[in-house]
């Protein structure tokens, strides 16, 4: 959630800071749209320009009013959370006396004490935000220690406020007397360094400056980092030197673009099959053992352990979902998956044998980085599967398995889905090797029915057209609802909350036997009801006794609309429409039974003509609990 850029370069005429940081925001973008903003350290003082809506009407209002150049300059992409989108909640904020210029990610919670504290001074307020009484508070430190501006002297101030801050930040700060600094701090909120040549950046994310630079620095929590054009330092909040962890980002500025597509959903969507791929690539050999090197917990507390819980949220959660089904199937340890906003005030009970997994995209979901606290501080070991280096999620876990979906930009999750359900297979064999629940030739076929599902997965992309179709015909109604059992019941859930995300359509996913319980009262004629048929050849009657839940939508008027495997000919009596998927194994079909939903959620919101890539009221990684 908002979107943060900061960049300190040696000419103090040049208009490349803006440049740099202009075009950070359009790639951080994403994070956030409610209103953007920059400020430029000129010759003459602090520059600043913002604007409520999307970064569009921030670069027209430049164009109109252009900002002299500088040596150091910031950007914002804001999700509101304190204040409406305005003109005036729009970050930067500018401290009373001009020399401060602040943007900020995450929520200052006792801001109103600071706030009424500043006002018994005197202190006038221009916006709503959480966010302006920092300025105030930098800009009042910086003075009273005496010391304007300089390098020095800000990182001082920076940490002082820190100290009395309490919430979730990344805060970056200029000041008109230091040409060429930015300084940046962190808690609970992201924030990453970018070590360029002669200049440096800052980013709540790499996308940030990926066209620059694919050095990079993690910051820790708690940490006060300077950049100049030459250096950079990191100092805790006592100002003692940290050694910030270097990594290199294994994926370049092409990876960030639409390459051609009209959405980056849509391009993601298409990326589905190499990310399944590469999140399998190398963590098994030759002989079809599993091989996770970097699984960093002592193989005999993995054996201990007796319970699972999975954690996370959103489609990340339904990922989980589906991990339960897999991984109690082969490992026979209990899994639970809870909602990371739930799991940390339920008071789970856990010990440490339990091993905790929490499935995040970003890295950075902040409801997520509290429950894995919980779960440390409980003496349970945590698991990340995270799709993003160097975020919170996986340095504060005790191990990480990364995704390899590479950046995903799209709102709408899609790549990662399927790249952390991929992941979870990958944990759920590991595990049952190690435990023995599997026999070496067991675990070798299913791995290697894991590596044939990408060609799977793009099959069912390339025939995207019928769903387009579909999506056409069923623009316009009011509800739509998605059926699944078993493992198809998380895919049921994942559509509709694509649907709804995308389309604004009421849309509900259920347990398919559940309907009779209640929800079959919504069904009325015409009412779309898609339905995630299982294979034929699974276990356990699945089959058939989904293809009754559809006979008995469809007898009471539903448009029944079936995601079955190739060759299932049962389903053609209870159907509408077939929506034909290639065969796969049971627990592996999600892997492909969603990819029709997310491009059907994809073409209805085009249909409407919303923005696939930014829907209302949402931003990417959610870092505000
Ligand atoms: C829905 C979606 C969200 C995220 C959720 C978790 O399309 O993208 O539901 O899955 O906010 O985000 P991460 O995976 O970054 O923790």
């Amino acid at each position: 959630m908002c979107g943060i850029v900061g960049y300190a370069g040696p000419d103090r005429e040049s208009s490349r800071g803006l440049e740099v940081v202009l075009e950070g925001l359009a790639r951080l973008e994403y994070r956030g749209y409610d209103s953007a903003g920059v400020a430029v350290v000129t010759g003459g003082g602090i520059a600043t320009q913002k604007r409520a809506g999307r970064l569009s009407r921030l670069t027209s209002a430049l164009q109109e009013r252009p900002l002299p150049g500088g040596s150091a300059a910031v950007g914002h992409t804001r999700w509101a959370t304190h204040g409406g989108p305005t003109d005036a909640n729009a970050h930067p904020h500018v401290s009373p006396d001009g020399s401060v210029a602040l943007i900020h990610n995450g929520i200052i919670e006792n801001y109103a004490a600071l706030r009424a504290e500043l006002g018994e001074g005197g202190a006038v307020f221009l916006s709503e935000t959480d966010t302006e009484v920092v300025a105030h508070l930098l800009a009042a430190e910086i003075s009273t220690a005496g010391s304007r501006g300089g390098a020095q002297a800000l990182a001082a101030a920076m940490r002082a406020v820190c100290q009395r801050l309490e919430g979730s930040f990344t805060l970056l700060v200029v000041h008109a007397d230091a040409p060429g600094v930015v300084v940046g701090a962190r808690r609970n909120s992201p924030l990453v360094v970018g070590l360029g040549d002669g200049e440096n950046y800052l980013g709540s994310d790499v996308s940030a400056f990926i066209s620059r630079t694919k050095r990079a620095l993690e910051l820790g929590q708690d940490q006060v980092v300077t950049i100049t054009a030459d250096e950079v330092g990191v100092t805790d909040l006592d100002g003692a030197a940290v050694d910030a962890t270097p990594y290199t980002v294994d994926w370049d500025a092409d990876a960030a673009e639409k390459g051609g597509f009209p959405w980056f959903m849509a391009k993601e969507i298409h990326e589905q099959p190499r990310a399944v791929a590469d999140t399998l690539l190398g963590r098994s050999d030759a002989s079809g053992a599993m091989t996770l090197d970097e699984m960093h917990v002592d193989p005999s507390v993995l054996r201990a352990i007796d319970k699972i819980i999975v954690v996370a949220c959103g489609t990340a959660a339904f990922a989980g979902h589906v991990a339960k089904y897999a991984i109690e199937h082969w490992c026979r340890v209990p899994v639970e998956v809870d909602l990371a906003h739930e799991f940390r005030y339920r008071d789970p009970v856990l010990t440490h044998r339990t091993l905790v997994v929490a499935i995040s995209q970003s890295g950075e979901t902040m409801d997520l980085v509290m429950a894995v606290r919980h779960a440390r501080e409980q003496g349970s070991k945590v698991l990340a599967i995270c799709n993003t280096r160097g975020s919170t999620i996986p340095r504060e876990s005790d191990a990480a398995l990364y995704t390899h979906a590479g950046p995903e930009i799209a709102v709408a999750s899609t790549k990662a889905f399927l790249s952390q359900v991929a992941a979870c297979y990958l944990l759920g064999l590991y595990l049952a090797q190690l435990r023995g629940n599997l026999f070496p030739d067991e675990v070798a076929t299913l791995v290697a029915q894991l590596r044939d599902v990408p060609d799977a997965v793009q099959t069912v992309v390339d025939a995207a057209d019928e769903v387009r179709e579909l999506a056409r015909e069923l623009v316009d109604s009011p509800t739509v609802l998605f059926l699944g059992r078993h493992v198809g019941y998380p895919v049921a859930l994942e559509g509709a909350l694509k649907l709804k995300e995308l389309a604004y359509i009421h849309a509900e996913g259920f347990a398919a036997g559940e309907l009779k319980h209640g929800p079959i009262a919504l069904v009325e004629p015409g009412v779309p009801v898609f339905v995630i048929v299982p294979s034929p050849r699974g276990r356990d009657q699945l089959h058939a006794k989904v293809l009754s839940n559809a006979a008995e939508v469809r007898a009471r008027g539903a448009r029944t609309i079936a995601i079955a495997e190739v060759g299932d000919d049962a389903v053609l009596d209870h159907a509408d429409v077939v929506i034909r998927v290639p065969a796969v194994p049971t627990l592996m079909a999600p892997l492909v039974t969603v990819v029709p939903l997310q491009i059907f959620a994809m073409e209805v919101a085009t249909a409407k003509g919303y923005d696939v890539d930014q829907p209302r009221n949402l931003a990417k990684s959610v870092t505000v609990e």
